[in-house]
């Protein structure tokens, strides 16, 4: 016997149970990002190899050992979309975007890939929600994208989460500072961990997270970013706090927020949920001001978020979704087979006149007909046989024998009742 054939490791099946879930995430983005002028967007599901390590960046964890890679029959270099930031911005710039009224508020609902350690809320394939506002370095954009995000995982009851907010400035400044952390570091090398020590050069903000106890108190002291920022980028950083506080969100400033994406500049953010194990992230996203530029486009700004949708759901619980509703069930009498093809008939008028409707399908007996009609959770229920249609409100409980081209508008009928 041959063996049997898996969905690849971290990649699994929606089934439909969990579709509906998933299509209530979809509606609520719609309508709360719909409602503010956001336009849906989608790129393919693969780019040039090379969009990804310009705009993510080479030195990162994604570009370096999480992308999906692979030469076309051409011997072109594609990499399956790790994120959807660089795919957007590429978009903006082919399609000149820049001559629209700023800034172009787009929105996208699309599944991206990373070879990671695959686990609960860490998939290879995964699905974002997200979020490009590209055009304008306005601090309202940031704080409007921040609160659409909440606003967002609120409706759709993801549960203890919280808000972390920091500001990286720009790319001058990041490097000053780097160097300063690094010489710092050196300064008090005997009291970092060996772990520590040893990434001085590579990722000296590592250093931040550290459990050490000796880190811990040396780091107690470093040098914090936010306090380095220019004149300007501190200006916008105070401008994006104010909003966001006019707005009654709760936030916590973090100095040392760090994200694993190269183009961030200004403004960062990530919502976290205490309700997840270690994949904590539900969303984040920040200021991307040299991303256009960095994609060969005109100098402009952006800023945007992404929220993995598996790691929405599992925040959310078991929050109710409603199941679709059915308004009829068709069956026939299984003594008169005769009276299928009327049955058929009957479900086809019904949808066309708007209703949800399903046909027996199985060769279920008249019980298991009933059954299954409970089992669905149909309103009506009608059954032919050689009188007529004999056809049940569920609800009510009444039943009543009409000619079968009549099911139609008895039903449409009690439903408007
Ligand atoms: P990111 O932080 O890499 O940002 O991903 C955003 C969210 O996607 C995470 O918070 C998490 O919920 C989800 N996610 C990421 N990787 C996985 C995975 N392997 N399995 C399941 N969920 C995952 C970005 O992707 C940026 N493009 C966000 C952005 C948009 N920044 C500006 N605009």
């Amino acid at each position: 016997m041959s063996a049997k054939l898996q969905a690849p490791r971290g990649t699994y099946d929606v089934l439909p149970e969990e579709a509906i879930r998933r299509t209530a995430v979809e509606e609520a983005a719609r309508r709360i990002l719909g409602a503010a002028g956001y336009r849906r967007i989608e790129t393919p599901a693969f780019e040039a190899t090379e969009l990804f390590a310009r705009g993510v960046g080479s030195s990162t964890d994604i570009v370096q050992k999480e992308m999906y890679t692979f030469e076309d029959g051409s011997g072109r270099s594609l990499t399956l979309r790790p994120e959807g930031t660089a795919p957007v911005a590429r978009a903006y710039i082919e399609h000149g975007m820049q001559k629209l009224p700023q800034p172009v508020k787009l929105w996208y609902l699309s599944s991206f890939f990373r070879y990671e350690r695959a686990q609960a809320g860490r998939q290879r394939q995964f699905w974002q929600v997200g979020t490009e506002a590209i055009g304008s370095a306005d601090p309202a954009v940031d704080a409007e994208s921040i609160v659409l995000l909440a606003e967002l995982l609120d409706a759709l009851g993801v549960r203890e989460l919280r808000l972390r907010l920091g500001s990286l400035g720009t790319a001058e400044t990041r490097a000053a500072y780097r160097e300063e952390l690094q010489a710092f570091l050196r300064a008090h090398e005997d009291r970092l961990s060996e772990e520590v020590r040893a990434r001085i050069d590579q990722n000296p903000l590592r250093a931040f997270d550290a459990d050490h106890p000796g880190t811990r108190e040396v780091m107690a002291e470093a040098p914090r970013l936010l306090d380095r920022l220019s004149g300007e980028d501190a200006d916008h950083f105070a401008a994006v706090r104010a909003l966001l506080d006019g707005a009654g969100l709760t936030y916590e400033v973090d100095p040392t927020l760090v994200r694993g994406l190269d183009y961030y500049a200004r403004t960062v953010f990530e919502f976290t949920s205490d309700a997840l194990g270690a994949q904590s992230g539900v969303g984040g996203g920040g200021r991307y001001d040299g991303l256009i530029e960095q994609l060969g486009g005109p100098p402009t700004a952006g800023v945007g978020w992404a929220a993995g949708i598996e790691r929405i759901l599992l925040a959310a619980g078991e929050q109710a979704v409603a199941e679709p509703v059915v308004d009829l069930f068709v069956g026939h009498d299984p003594a008169h087979p005769e009276q299928r093809a009327a049955g058929f008939q009957i479900a086809h008028e019904a949808r066309r006149a708007g209703l949800t409707a399903q046909l027996e399908l199985a060769g279920r007996s008249l019980k298991g007909q009933l059954k299954q009609a409970d089992r669905i959770g149909a309103r009506y229920v009608a059954i032919l046989g050689e009188e007529g249609a004999t056809v049940k409100d569920k609800e009510s409980g009444e039943q009543e024998t009409v000619a079968p081209g009549a099911v139609v508008h008895h039903v449409l009928r009690g439903r408007s009742l």
